[in-house]
């Protein structure tokens, strides 16, 4: 984040509302400083001096009732022109029937992300590329949520069965913390999420990787997490491409270690943390719906292995 965010945009978005703040801004100050100077007028042309009669005193003007109605009148008028010029900007019309380039569906508590157009599925992390203005359809799984990215300036709520609409960009590359920002229950602080804007190749690159459906696991540890993965009940709730896991109750791990956190921000996706949080998963995130499976130590080293080549 570079100086005042509200004076350097980083997205055309955010450009347009800084530009209505700005304008506004301009316009108060005109009004401020002829207010200063009539008001500095008054006091010296009519302080008291030794002497001096009391100034004329004048009851009700017609003229002055017409001027300050009719200015406040145009000025409005000047702001609500340049409130919807910005609101067409930072929001322009989609037009019906376009395909949403990402969908994401806000759970108790993480983030579902659905490529629509490639079939990826991520989850906490969204990855856009950089300087194009993607549309994102928004949807809620349980509860009202709201998906908010303060530097990109985009918030808008999250209603289960009643899609938003979006638009999501970013100027440079760069990863842009986002929150919920509707409580939602008791780890609603705990609902984080990253936009990462990056190249167009590299965008690409990362779409393929996340296509590909991961090798099995070579080394016997791994190897044994992955064989616990598909006894335990594990699978009943999370997808990884080439086990028998395919729902989305909790986030997809098919790429998992591909990730900067674990359980939607609450800690870094470290080898240490991950297996505190598949031992136990409250000492990292209170509430979390991700049950406590009472691993011995030898099987959350196992799982933490397999996990861990999920790249
Ligand atoms: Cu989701 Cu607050």
């Amino acid at each position: 984040m570079s100086g005042i965010l509200t004076l350097n945009p980083l997205s055309p978005q955010a450009a347009a509302i800084s530009h209505l703040f700005v304008d506004i801004l301009g316009v108060l100050g005109g009004i401020f400083l002829i207010v200063l100077v009539m008001v500095g007028y008054a006091i010296v042309r009519y302080r008291d001096r030794p002497g001096a009669a009391p100034p004329r005193q004048v009851f009700g003007s017609r003229k002055i009732e017409i001027v300050w109605t009719v200015i406040p009148i145009i000025l409005l008028s000047i702001i609500f022109g340049f409130t919807v010029r910005s609101m067409h900007a930072s929001d322009p019309p989609i037009t019906p029937g376009t395909t949403p380039d990402l969908r994401v569906v806000a759970h108790q508590w993480w983030w579902e992300a659905d490529y629509l157009k490639s079939g990826v599925i991520a989850a906490n992390e969204i990855h856009i590329p950089v300087g194009q203005r993607w549309l994102l359809e928004l949807d809620s799984a349980d509860v009202i949520h709201d998906f908010w990215v303060a530097e990109l300036a985009r918030k808008i709520d999250m209603v289960p069965g009643h899609p938003n609409h979006i638009w999501l960009e970013a100027d440079r590359p760069g990863t842009y913390l986002g929150v919920c920002a509707e409580f939602c229950g008791n780890e609603h602080a705990w609902m984080r999420f990253r936009v990462i804007a990056e190249s167009a190749a590299d965008f690409d690159r990362w779409q393929r990787a996340q296509l590909q459906v991961p090798p099995k696991p070579s080394g016997s540890e791994a190897a044994a997490g992955l064989k616990l993965f598909e006894q335990n009940t594990c699978v009943n709730c999370h997808t990884i491409l080439g086990t028998p896991g395919n729902q989305s109750i909790g986030p997809d791990l098919t790429h998992f270690a591909s990730r900067t956190t674990l359980a939607a921000g609450a800690a870094d996706n470290t080898n240490a943390n991950l297996y505190r949080w598949l031992k136990d998963p409250n000492s990292i995130k209170p509430d979390t719906h991700m049950p406590n499976f009472q691993f011995d130590d030898a099987d959350a080293k196992a799982l933490t292995a397999y996990l861990e080549t999920l790249k």
